[in-house]
């Protein structure tokens, strides 16, 4: 079941989706050579304090790794998707992609939000990747509107990607989000028959996140359970937004 938010609502999930955009905006300020995944993640923590806020991913359950999650952010570097394990021992290098990823709560409710940003220097193949994705994720916000289907959104990622020699992962997809981090419905980023294709509503808001690989799209869980990397080793990258589905069109919640 799709749960539709009321204005109220959306004014809620707008105030947790600016401390979300607010943090990944501080925390790229931290991303240079030398610097540990681990400095975002305390960082983070301070922020969220700070703001009298609740961490969304700390404490998560989730199903597929059998455990809950422990730290405020995903850091996943290079060729790691998602999921990537803040560490102390994680030095990023020069030429380096790290996605954050990160959710709060604030008074009930949830904003989540990623972005992959450069270390330093980094070459142009690369700045590609995060270009297309970025610009990926754009086309798929302009589709998030009443009268649309779900397939409009998962459709606008998988053209603009596969146009340029990129796949999209398909383990794992963006989401509802309201009241709990995840609701209905499941966002794949490609067009799959098997899967619902719902009339979108006013009222819905949807966590959009586009995950691509350079290479070939299979996805492989490390030891740890937790990080999804890329089976041909190479790099991918992830941007998240939050949108409401508005009477003026889409509303993106978790950027000013
Ligand atoms: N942004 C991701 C998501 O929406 C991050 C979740 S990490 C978790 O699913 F550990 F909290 F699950
Ligand atoms: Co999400």
């Amino acid at each position: 079941m799709i749960v539709r938010k009321t204005p109220t609502e959306l004014e809620k999930m707008r105030r947790s989706g600016l401390l979300v955009w607010q943090i990944l905006e501080d925390l790229k300020k931290i991303v240079q050579p030398g610097a540990t995944t681990y400095d975002l993640e305390r960082a983070a923590e301070r922020m969220i304090a700070d703001a009298g806020a609740r961490a969304a991913f700390k404490g998560y359950y989730v199903p597929a790794a059998g455990k809950h999650y422990n730290f405020v952010l995903c850091t996943s570097v290079n060729s790691e998707i998602i999921h990537g394990l803040p560490s102390t021992k994680r030095v990023l290098r020069e030429g380096d992609i790290v996605s954050i990823d990160t959710g709060v709560c604030l008074d009930g409710y949830f904003g989540d939000s990623a972005t992959t940003v450069p270390v330093g220097r980094i070459s142009d193949a690369t700045q590609r990747l995060l270009r297309v994705t970025q610009e990926a994720l754009d086309l798929a916000v302009d589709k998030a509107r009443a009268g649309n289907r779900l397939f409009d959104i998962s459709g606008a990622v998988q053209q603009h990607v596969e146009s340029h020699g990129y796949s999209v992962v398909r383990e794992f997809v963006g989401h509802g989000i309201g009241t709990k981090l995840h609701e209905d419905p499941q966002i794949p980023n490609y067009v799959d028959p098997k899967s619902g294709n719902p009339r979108l509503k006013e009222g819905m808001v949807l966590a959009i996140e586009p995950m691509v690989c350079a290479g070939k799209p299979e996805t492989q869980v490390l030891a740890d359970r937790w990080t999804a990397v890329t089976k041909d080793g190479s790099n991918s990258a992830h941007f998240e937004h939050c949108v409401a589905l508005t009477s003026n069109g889409p509303w993106i919640l978790t950027k000013p």
